[in-house]
């Protein structure tokens, strides 16, 4: 999974040096990233044109919290390709003011055109960026409640005492589906019913992931067990 989707990433970055790519973070990605700092120090594939713009970010967390997805970021990309610093887009999870921050966001992203690929993760829920079930598919960024399940699964992550946020910053469906090509991932078996649901299933906010079927271009990097409960 991880290299069919760093080969799809790498395609994109020749084809068009000057792509805008939405990432996502989180475990499933983790592999992809490894797979193209690799090709980057093979001298494979060059980031110096390319523009980047992270789905979401937990809403608040102290800007020197190890959890933040812009460590995360740089940990495994940033630090170690040619991506220009300026353009890389974030949303800060640290500011006061959430709503101003998705604007700060949007007209961001608007500067830009559209995003060329976006890359997606998918929560046990259906989740895609932080849209939890039930969303309004017509919202840009915005500052979402993360359910109950999202939160037992971000969990994994946070020291055993400490609180895991309840909100984050997140591109809206709009903002993701006006993407040129997506690219859903999925691996292992707690997702499997979600990619399920969200590919063969009814189109419904209440998987936010069956939006994809909408969409015209768009690629499904799957492992074995993801797929386990297709029809
Ligand atoms: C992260 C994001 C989320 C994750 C999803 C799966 O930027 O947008 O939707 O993609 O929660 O997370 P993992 O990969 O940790 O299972």
């Amino acid at each position: 999974m991880s290299q069919a989707a760093a080969r799809v990433i790498a395609r994109q970055v020749l084809s068009k040096p000057d792509s805008v790519l939405g990432l996502p973070t989180g475990e499933t990605p983790i592999g992809m990233y490894e797979t193209l700092v690799h090709m980057y120090d093979q001298g494979l594939i060059d980031f110096s044109r390319i523009v980047t713009f992270n789905l979401d970010e937990y809403y608040t967390l102290s800007p020197d919290h190890p959890n933040r997805y812009h460590r995360y970021m740089y940990e495994k990309l940033f630090m170690h390709v040619n991506v220009p610093e300026g353009n890389i887009h974030i949303p800060d999870g640290g500011v006061q003011d959430g709503e101003a921050e998705c604007r700060r966001y949007d007209e961001e992203l608007v500067r830009y055109g559209r995003i060329n690929l976006q890359v997606l993760g998918i929560g046990t829920n259906g989740h895609i960026g932080f849209n939890e079930p039930g969303t309004a598919w017509g919202l840009t960024t915005h500052v979402s409640d993360l359910s109950p399940e999202t939160r037992e699964w971000e969990a994994r992550s946070f020291a055993e005492d400490e609180p895991v946020p309840r909100r984050a910053i997140t591109m809206g469906i709009k903002t993701i589906m006006n993407a040129e090509q997506i690219m859903l991932l999925a691996s292992g078996e707690e997702k499997a019913k979600a990619v399920a649901a969200a590919l063969f299933g009814p189109i419904t906010p209440q998987v936010p992931a069956s939006v994809l079927q909408l969409h015209p271009q768009l690629t499904v990097a799957l492992d074995k067990a993801a797929e386990e409960k297709f029809p």
